[in-house]
């Protein structure tokens, strides 16, 4: 590690324990977003209690199991991701993310939330899923900010009342639900993102059930992704859903592909201001919405 961070990080260590979530948030200004990164998967003995401060890593394990992928693999598209949406943020707004209320919609092991903390003062994020092993997962490894578990057809969010949002996220959320839900969640969000709120979202496009066709554990047939394609070709909507138990008749969770606009067509309420993507990731594309 440069001198210059290692600088950086003993004055932090020797007074993080005296600090208030904001003056913590502060106090990291200046060390980098890959600095940070690295010290939670390092956790490095000569900074003991800001390693204390900082939420452990879960398993490779249950890393995979959520996300895919692990560690420095995972970290780069998170990475990736976070620098996406601080600047796509800053850019669209003009405004200091450090001052806002944020919402990570299905925040599984608090990947995101993780690294989230750099930017904004713990005491300002909130974090929901409707799986509770993610929220068990997030308080064994002690994830900051306020964590909730969400229904899995999200009409209203467990979150305090009137509470609105001036930034959600949903990494990895919308690629995996079922048409149903996928509008419910969309009108929820909606209704808890403050006036000029943003809310960023990942899609998978069409490309994505070529590289699913791939995936060995998948078992997908040709033919079933040649049906999963034709759907997205016609509705921009295409959806495999998983083997998992029917909730208000329906498998909510699975494999999702859409389109930009299909989103157009259906968010109601709901306009796209911008659209990226990173190539470490390239087939979740991240679409930032605000209230039309
Ligand atoms: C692929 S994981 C992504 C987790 C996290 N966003 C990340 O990027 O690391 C998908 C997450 O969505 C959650 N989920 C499933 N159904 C959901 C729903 N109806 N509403 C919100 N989250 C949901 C799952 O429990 C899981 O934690």
């Amino acid at each position: 590690m440069h001198k210059e961070f290692e600088n950086a990080l003993a004055a932090i260590e020797a007074k993080i324990t005296n600090l208030n979530p904001q003056e913590i948030q502060q106090a990291f200004a200046y060390i980098p977003l890959d600095i940070f990164a690295e010290l939670q998967l390092e956790r490095p003995s000569a900074y003991p209690n800001i390693v204390q401060w900082l939420p452990e890593m879960p398993s490779a394990d249950v890393q995979i199991d959520w996300t895919g992928s692990a560690n420095h693999v995972l970290m780069d598209q998170t990475l990736s991701f976070i620098k996406t949406i601080i600047s796509t943020y800053h850019e669209i707004t003009s405004k200091p993310i450090s001052s806002r209320t944020i919402l990570d919609f299905g925040c599984g092991w608090g990947r995101i939330i993780r690294l989230l903390c750099k930017y904004v003062p713990v005491d300002k994020i909130y974090g929901v899923d409707p799986w509770s092993q993610s929220i068990e997962i997030c308080q064994q490894t002690r994830v900051p900010g306020h964590l909730f578990i969400s229904d899995y057809l999200p009409r209203t969010l467990p979150t305090p009342e009137g509470l609105k949002f001036d930034f959600i996220m949903a990494f990895s959320v919308f690629t995996h639900l079922s048409e149903k839900v996928t509008k419910i969640c969309a009108n929820t969000l909606r209704d808890h993102l403050s006036d000029n709120g943003i809310l960023a979202i990942t899609i998978r496009p069409i490309e994505y059930w070529d590289f699913a066709l791939n995936l060995e554990n998948y078992g997908f047939s040709h033919s079933y992704i040649d049906e999963l394609k034709a759907a997205h070709k016609q509705k921009g909507f295409a959806f495999a859903p998983h083997n998992r138990e029917k909730i208000e008749g329906e498998v909510t969770y699975g494999d999702t592909s859409m389109s930009l606009q299909y989103i157009k067509d259906n968010f109601i309420g709901l306009d796209i201001v911008r659209v990226e993507y990173n190539k470490v990731d390239s087939l979740q594309l991240i679409v930032f919405l605000q209230k039309a």
